[in-house]
């Protein structure tokens, strides 16, 4: 085909499909995984690669904390990396748009991307890019934004989720207390220090050295 023909045809096809795709599942935010967030938000990111929660996928390697696997009664030398039983919890929009297949196709979404704390970014990055420093949280939140700091479900979904093999049936060191969690600990950002936390508008923040 010669190349003006080409791009015409890429085009028809492109508003064919932008039509008769359903209103909803055209507006629904999709995940685009920790390479979508990186380029503006480094801090984050170079303390989110060092977290536990962006390591967590390790845990589901086979060998990996035989002790608590056991207590659990799990098998600790079984490898459980493709468990439909562990993956929500161990990686980044399992079974959602844009979200974790495999380690080989998806490979930005081991782990708990910031997208399990933040919501799936692509339409609230957008909002973040076209006005830095006068977005509202409404606006973003109607993007899909969520804020772990005032909704208690982003955290406990998975810390205080029933299905999950490690909770406090099986040693109360699983015990979750959103509060302290949120005041006593870093587990999120160790630079974590945002003066637009809890007000409407976001605010420039401060990273501690
Ligand atoms: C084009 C640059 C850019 C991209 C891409 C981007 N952001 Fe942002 N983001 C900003 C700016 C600028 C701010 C406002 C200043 C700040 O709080 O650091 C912000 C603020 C935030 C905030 C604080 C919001 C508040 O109300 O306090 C969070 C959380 C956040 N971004 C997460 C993300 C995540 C997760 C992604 C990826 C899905 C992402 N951002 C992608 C630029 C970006
Ligand atoms: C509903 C969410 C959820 C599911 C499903 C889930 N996990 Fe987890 N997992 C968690 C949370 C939350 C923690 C952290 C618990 C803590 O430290 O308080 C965790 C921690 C772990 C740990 C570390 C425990 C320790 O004490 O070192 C291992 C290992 C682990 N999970 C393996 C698995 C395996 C294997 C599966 C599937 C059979 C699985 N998880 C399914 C949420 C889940
Ligand atoms: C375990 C949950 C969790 C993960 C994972 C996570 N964040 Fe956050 N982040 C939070 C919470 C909670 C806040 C406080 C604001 C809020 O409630 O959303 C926050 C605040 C922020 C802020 C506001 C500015 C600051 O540093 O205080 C930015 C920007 C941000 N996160 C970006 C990211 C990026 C980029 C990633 C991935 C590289 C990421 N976050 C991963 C929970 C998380
Ligand atoms: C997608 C599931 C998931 C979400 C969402 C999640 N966590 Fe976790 N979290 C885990 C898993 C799995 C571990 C176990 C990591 C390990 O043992 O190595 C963990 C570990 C932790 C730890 C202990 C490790 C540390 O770094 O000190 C804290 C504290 C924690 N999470 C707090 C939070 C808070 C606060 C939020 C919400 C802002 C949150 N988590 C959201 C799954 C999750």
């Amino acid at each position: 085909m010669p190349k003006r023909a080409q791009m015409i045809f890429i085009v028809l096809i492109f508003s064919f499909s932008a039509r008769t795709m359903p209103e909803t599942e055209r507006d629904d935010p999709v995940f685009v995984g920790y390479e979508g967030c990186q380029m503006c938000h480094r801090d984050e990111f170079a303390d989110w690669r060092r977290s536990k929660h962006a390591k967590a996928f390790e845990l589901l390697r086979p060998g990996n904390r035989k002790v608590a696997k056991k207590r659990a009664q799990l098998d600790p030398d079984k490898d459980y990396t493709t468990s439909n039983k562990c993956l929500k919890c161990h990686t980044t929009g399992y079974r959602e748009s844009g979200g974790f297949i495999n380690i080989d196709d998806t490979p930005t979404r081991i782990g708990i991307g910031c997208e399990m704390c933040h919501g799936p970014g692509s339409d609230y990055r957008k909002i973040h890019k076209s006005k830095p420093l006068s977005f509202s949280r409404d606006e973003v939140m109607t993007a899909g934004q969520v804020y772990g700091s005032t909704d208690p479900e982003v955290c406990n979904r998975c810390h205080k989720n029933k299905d999950a093999p490690m909770n406090p049936r099986i040693d109360k060191e699983y015990e979750f207390n959103l509060e302290e969690r949120l005041k006593n600990t870093r587990s999120f950002h160790k630079y974590y220090k945002s003066k637009g936390h809890g007000t409407p508008n976001v605010q420039i923040t401060e990273h501690l050295e």
